[in-house]
């Protein structure tokens, strides 16, 4: 059982506070739960608790969340078993008692939600993964990793947020970080020798200087080839257009290139894309509002392309659903903190599986050094994993941590690499 739980601020990979909770069971048992932070936030997330006090950290401490968890959370938890994720996520929702946890604080919810799951995975002495897939999760994870960073991570270098690679064609998950690494240093070396290198974005990914937003698809194909790989066989590229940081509610606004968009023209471009590059799989092609474009855009590039909903679905039952009922997509990102406890993410997940779409386990643009999201991926076999760049410890500690997974898995460890489109591809 719960004997106590203690919060206090740590910082996130961009230095920004955030929060780290210790859960302290009776026997002695620990566990932590490290809150990552967004950037490019999208409208429907829960609520992340920061103090906006101008005098501490710029505004950006998050001591209210902290006396959130250490007085009200902790009081509401003592003495209950841990082993029952559920009903504690269930009685941090109530105690809220907002839509989206605005009271007490989404990160002080899911610090203490992530917390309670380690503790609970240490007291039976397994790993996390095990714990959380009941011992179920086997599939090692593909990887989506950024080679370069755009958007509200880079200072709008690009008006794409993210230019990913997927080693669809990879026998096995160490060939995934072979390849990507070849990739992402052939990309680097390719960019420097042009003098467009600036440096390392908040992922990082490399960090463009561009005048237009064609100019970084020619490097990326350059470079996979210069690697030595065949773009569409063996390597695929993915972005993240993030379409929602461009939306002013009526149209789409190209920073790099000055110019404004109507949905329809952003949807020609977006078609135009998918038709002239390998492009696998796309995010948030449009704003998290426009549900009559990602309809049409499924029923056009479904059959190929996996569509993915991260500011559209924000990880909520509710909206996920919604998006189900309407063939919004065909795949869901998952992240931890836009909905703020260990059970409604698993349920998010359970539920995209069960309509027979994709689940992709997405760290955040601001991290920490945990990996709980790599025990998540594998834990309920989602197939797909999103961390950022093949750089900087952050992300590579969760890249890192599959690794150890599977060697914990041994003989039951599985990859089935590009094979999981399969499943939504037709
Ligand atoms: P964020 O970016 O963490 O800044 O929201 C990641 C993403 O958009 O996928
Ligand atoms: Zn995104």
């Amino acid at each position: 059982n719960i004997k106590n739980i203690d919060a206090y601020q740590i910082y996130d990979s961009r230095g920004y506070p955030t929060l780290e909770v210790e859960v302290l069971l009776e026997d002695g048992t620990t566990g932590y739960g490290l809150v990552p932070s967004g950037a490019s936030t999208g409208q429907f997330e829960a609520w992340e608790l920061r103090d906006g006090t101008a005098s501490k950290f710029r505004g950006k401490s998050v001591y209210n969340a902290i006396d959130n968890v250490k007085v009200e959370i902790a009081k509401a938890l003592s003495g209950v078993n841990v082993f029952e994720q559920e009903e504690i996520d269930k009685k941090m929702i109530a105690l809220d008692g907002t839509p989206n946890k605005s009271r007490l604080g989404a990160n002080a919810i899911l610090g203490t939600s992530m917390a309670v799951a380690n503790a609970a995975a240490n007291a039976k002495n397994q790993k996390l993964y095990e714990y959380l897939g009941n011992g179920q999760g086997h599939l090692i994870p593909l990887n989506e990793i950024q080679i370069l960073g755009g958007g509200a991570h880079a200072d709008w270098a690009t008006d794409i947020q993210d230019f990913l690679v997927i080693a669809i064609g990879a026998k096995s998950y160490e060939e995934t970080l072979e390849m990507t690494h070849n990739i992402y240093h052939a990309a680097g070396e390719v960019m420097k020798e042009k003098g467009k290198c600036v440096g390392i974005a908040d992922e990082g990914g490399w960090w463009p200087d561009y005048s237009n937003n064609e100019e970084p698809f020619e490097v990326f194909m350059e470079a996979i080839k210069r690697a030595g790989y065949e773009a569409g066989k063996d390597v695929a590229l993915s972005l993240d257009i993030a379409a929602s940081d461009l939306f002013d509610g009526e149209n789409y606004h190209l920073r790099l290139e000055n110019k404004k968009l109507t949905p329809d023209e952003f949807y020609e471009m977006m078609k135009m894309w998918c038709e002239k590059y390998p492009i696998i799989s796309i995010e948030d092609p449009f704003a998290d509002t426009e549900f009559d474009y990602w309809k049409k855009f499924t029923q056009e590039f479904g059959h190929r392309v996996q569509i993915i909903g991260d500011d559209l679905f924000t990880t909520n039952i509710k909206r996920i659903k919604e998006g189900i009922a309407q063939k919004l997509a065909n795949s869901v990102l998952i992240k931890l903190n836009q909905i703020g406890t260990v059970s409604e993410t698993l349920e998010a997940i359970a539920l995209t599986q069960k309509a027979g779409w994709l689940p992709v386990v997405s760290a955040r643009s601001g991290e920490t050094e945990d990996a709980f999201i790599s025990h998540l991926a594998v834990a309920t076999n989602a197939g797909q994993l999103k961390v950022g760049s093949f750089a900087r410890s952050e992300r590579m500690v969760k890249w890192n941590e599959n690794l150890r997974i599977q060697r914990h898995l041994g003989e039951k460890a599985t990859f089935i690499g590009g094979e999981i489109y399969e499943n939504i591809f037709t």
